[in-house]
């Protein structure tokens, strides 16, 4: 059977490891996917690095949106980062040509998903980004196939892996926040611009996105309330621990009924978490996202957050959805119907006590 084609543009923490596995499994990929998954080509800003994989033998373009442009190419990878700027112009261009398109970019869907899966369902293409929330776990697809037959009441969780990192980090061995944070980095969790990570951006994104899969609208980043890590010390964690809980920066959508009808609420801002409760048990850069169907009851989704092969494992499993043919919605509305999703009614409550 022919091969999927797909470029990478992106051979940073992410895009290496997306080859790294591709390389490692080759053979189980083949069989699960039906055919095998075939790089063609890849992009970055810098074709002399040494990136700890073999990239020659593949094509190089210079200009990344040259990608989009290729007959060879079946599906566009896009692991740049960035909400703007090259990463959406490459995703637009792919899709605007009728290429599939795998991101692991959750800035660019928080910002433009509803976009960008107008653009796919036009032209008929996979639009796929289950590493954008989640790293290695299935929450997108769990979410938005798992529970779909629920009205979900409350989905929460501890959505960044590099905040967790430093919380559960300074509480285990009382470091100093700038010390673990640099650990983060060099360990690939922490975003190009860590301030997105420790000011609660990114557990943003990834929340927006969250809700609007589990809620059924358009993804309303702008009225998600965010608070990071920034203002905790050690010295409240200290405080915290000597009254039976753990700090963790929560993300959580619900929605309220209000006289005026039901808004969504979604926030982010540090927690005390009781100890005994699952997500106090979550460590490192660890994710866990917890979901409360009307039907499923409680969910909870746990597993490594960030980093290169826990990231690519969900990169990859889109590939093999998008060789089988097994596409689903972008969202949680299949086919001709995404400008039916309904905007997200915006709202917001203080902060609490898990
Ligand atoms: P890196 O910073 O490690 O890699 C980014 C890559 O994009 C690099 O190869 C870089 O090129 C290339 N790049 C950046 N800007 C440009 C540009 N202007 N033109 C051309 N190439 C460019 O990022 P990550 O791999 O960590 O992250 C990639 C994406 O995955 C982001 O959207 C991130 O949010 C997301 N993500 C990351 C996770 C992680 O654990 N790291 C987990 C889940 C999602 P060069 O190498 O030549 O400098
Ligand atoms: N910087 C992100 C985190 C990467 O730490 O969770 C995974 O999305």
């Amino acid at each position: 059977t022919a091969p999927l084609r797909i470029a990478i543009a992106g051979l940073g923490t992410v895009g290496a490891g997306v080859i790294r596995l591709l390389d490692t499994n080759a053979q189980l990929i083949a069989m699960r996917a039906g055919r095998p998954i075939e790089v063609v080509a890849v992009s970055a800003r810098d074709r002399g690095k040494d990136r700890g994989v073999d990239i020659a033998r593949f094509a190089w373009e210079d200009d990344m949106t040259a990608l989009a442009r290729r007959d060879d190419v079946d599906v566009v990878v896009e692991l740049v980062g960035g909400s703007d700027g090259p990463a959406l112009a490459l995703s637009r261009a792919s899709l605007g040509a009728g290429k599939g398109l795998v991101t692991a970019n959750k800035a660019m869907i928080a910002h433009h998903g509803l976009e960008l899966a107008k653009l796919a369902e036009a032209a008929n293409a996979a639009l796929k980004f289950e590493a954008a929330v989640g790293g290695g776990i299935p929450v997108i697809k769990g979410l938005r196939e798992g529970t779909s037959a629920n009205a979900l009441t409350k989905v929460y969780g501890i959505l960044n892996g590099t905040c967790n990192y430093i919380l559960s980090t300074m509480e285990r061995t009382g470091a100093d926040f700038a010390d673990v944070l640099a650990e983060a980095q060099r360990l690939g969790f922490a975003e190009a611009d860590p301030a997105f990570d420790i000011e609660g951006v990114d557990a943003a994104h990834k929340l927006a996105i969250l809700a609007a899969i589990g809620f059924g609208t358009q993804v309303d980043f702008a009225n998600v309330r965010v608070s990071g890590i920034t203002e905790v010390r050690s010295a409240d964690i200290a405080q915290a621990a000597a009254l039976g809980f753990v700090i963790r920066l929560i993300g959580e959508a619900d929605v309220e009924d209000t006289p005026e009808g039901p808004r969504l609420l979604q926030r982010v801002r540090p927690c005390l978490v009781a100890r005994g409760h699952p997500l106090s048990a979550v460590e490192g850069a660890t994710n866990a996202v917890v979901a409360e169907g009307n039907f499923s009851g409680r969910l909870l989704f746990q597993g490594a957050g960030a980093g290169d092969g826990p990231t690519a494992s969900a990169v990859a499993a889109d590939l093999i959805d998008i060789a089988r043919d097994e596409v689903g919605a972008p969202f949680s509305i299949p086919g001709d119907h995404l400008s039916a999703l309904p905007p997200a009614e915006p709202g917001h409550r203080p902060a609490r006590t898990y």
